[in-house]
């Protein structure tokens, strides 16, 4: 078999695989999910999914992926259980939908930060209210700049997995650290940014209801790409030496601190001018550009940086984590159908391109794209992130507790027994009783079941 890749240092598989997990989730869903959901008491609960459910999850995909050393479907077939095939195909699936609906919100960023760069972000509330609406409702422009995303996505991807993925990980993840932390001062130095800080960190309980644990579930898996096979998929250039419990544990906590530094960009500024912090997703391309010009209103020029290096962080955040989602069907095509990476490419990027250009329109100029009553970009997010990442989890859970042999699962835990067992007995109970149980109950929860 030809030479797949591996990733080339522990540093590269962090990078790469955090650079998957920080994204839009993070920077854009987080923040605003909190804001509508009680500050701190979403926050802690949104830790607890993803230290009890997120973590062990991740751990199964590594296992099976780094096993088996190929694409998402014929590793997970490969582990014992020949139809789990399909768990690798749902995962092939459910990342190709969401790679198509958010490469639209992607493509905005791109387009807003070419709109900061050129000053056409510059301006009073009304008009910034009128240029999102002006260019969000355009049938054309915000369908170029998403299938615009969808190519670049594609011209990294084909390079390979060194060449491509790994390089452009170790680039733009450590810019992206570099900004946020720029963006984060700015944001707590601003006079009245100790309320956003209080909001941030005083947890009101009153505000969670059941709906509050199903949104944090979803956010967490869709925050750690997990239930997509994206991590089974990376996995699978992992080393053989390769810690999978140092390494899930390490890119859980990333992720989480970005996603928590996010909130101390976001709210600590808001909350300056007097902004309310729920206000849903628009929340970065209404709320902050006018919040960017009345906290710095007595020094333009940094109002006008800041909002540079915010769509900058947004687009490298977006783009490492469209990249992971590319990987997986090109992957997948590019081993199974034989066909060059570059020609396996581009299936998944004709196929998401669609996706994207019809999900644009749903939510700009052809309002009645509709499916279950709403528009096709949200029936996208919803299907993903409520109903597809946790079936993924889900199965993969069962598969491992139940399923494949323990040995397998052990040898790969342990690095075939160089590294000590300490926490095994603890992660097998989790995958066989705590995560299924608990996606299951949210499950039936969410179909008022329960
Ligand atoms: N984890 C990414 C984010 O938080 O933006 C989104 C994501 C990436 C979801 C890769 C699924 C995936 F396969």
């Amino acid at each position: 078999m030809e030479n797949r890749g591996t990733f080339g240092s522990k540093l590269a598989i962090i990078l790469t695989t955090a650079g998957s997990a920080v994204g839009l989730g993070n920077i854009w869903r987080f923040p605003f999910m909190t804001g509508q959901n009680g500050g701190a008491a979403f926050i802690l609960i949104y830790l607890g999914c993803v230290l009890i459910l997120g973590i062990p999850g991740m751990i199964s995909e590594f296992v099976v992926g780094r096993y088996s050393q190929s694409n998402a479907a014929r590793a997970y077939g490969n582990v014992g259980f020949k139809r789990a095939k399909y768990i690798g195909y749902l995962g092939i699936l459910t990342s190709t939908i969401i790679l198509g609906f958010y490469a639209v919100v992607a493509g905005w960023c791109l387009q807003y930060l070419y709109a900061s760069i050129t000053g056409k972000l510059i301006g009073d509330t009304s008009y910034i209210i009128e240029y999102f609406k002006n260019f969000s409702s355009d049938p054309i422009r915000p369908c170029l700049w998403g299938v615009g995303f969808v190519l670049i996505t594609h011209y990294v991807v084909a390079k390979g997995v060194n060449d491509g993925i790994e390089r452009a990980s170790k680039l733009l993840m450590p810019l992206l650290l570099i900004l946020l932390v720029i963006i984060v001062i700015a944001s707590c130095l601003l006079p009245g940014a100790s309320k956003g800080i209080e909001f941030l960190l005083k947890p009101d309980f009153s505000k969670v209801s059941s709906n509050v644990f199903l949104e944090a579930l979803g956010q967490a898996f869709f925050s750690l790409s997990l239930g997509t096979a994206c991590l089974c998929t990376y996995a699978s250039y992992f080393k053989k030496d390769t810690n999978l419990v140092k390494s899930a544990t390490q890119i859980a906590l990333l992720d989480s601190m970005i996603a928590i530094l996010a909130g101390l960009m976001i709210f600590p500024a808001a909350f300056s001018v007097g902004v309310q912090p729920d206000s849903g997703p628009s929340l970065i391309f209404i709320t902050l550009p006018n919040v960017f010009r009345q906290a710095f209103v007595g020094m333009p020029i940094i109002g006008f940086v800041i909002a540079i290096l915010f769509y900058a962080l947004l687009v490298f955040a977006a783009l490492t984590s469209t990249i992971s989602m590319h990987e997986i069907g090109t992957a997948f095509f590019h081993e199974e159908l034989h066909l060059p990476r570059n020609k396996a490419a581009w299936i998944l990027t004709t196929v998401c391109g669609l996706i994207t250009i019809f999900c644009s329109l749903s939510v700009g100029a052809y309002s009645q794209i509709q499916v279950f009553g709403m528009s096709l970009m949200d029936f996208c997010d919803s299907l993903t992130a409520q109903i597809m990442l946790p079936t993924g989890a889900f199965f993969t859970s069962i598969l491992i507790g139940w399923f494949v042999e323990r040995k397998l699962v052990l040898n790969e835990f342990t690095n075939n027994g160089s590294l000590k067992a300490t926490f095994f007995s603890a992660y097998l109970f989790s995958v066989k009783f705590i995560v299924p149980l608990c996606i299951l109950l949210i499950f039936l929860h969410q179909f008022h079941i329960i």
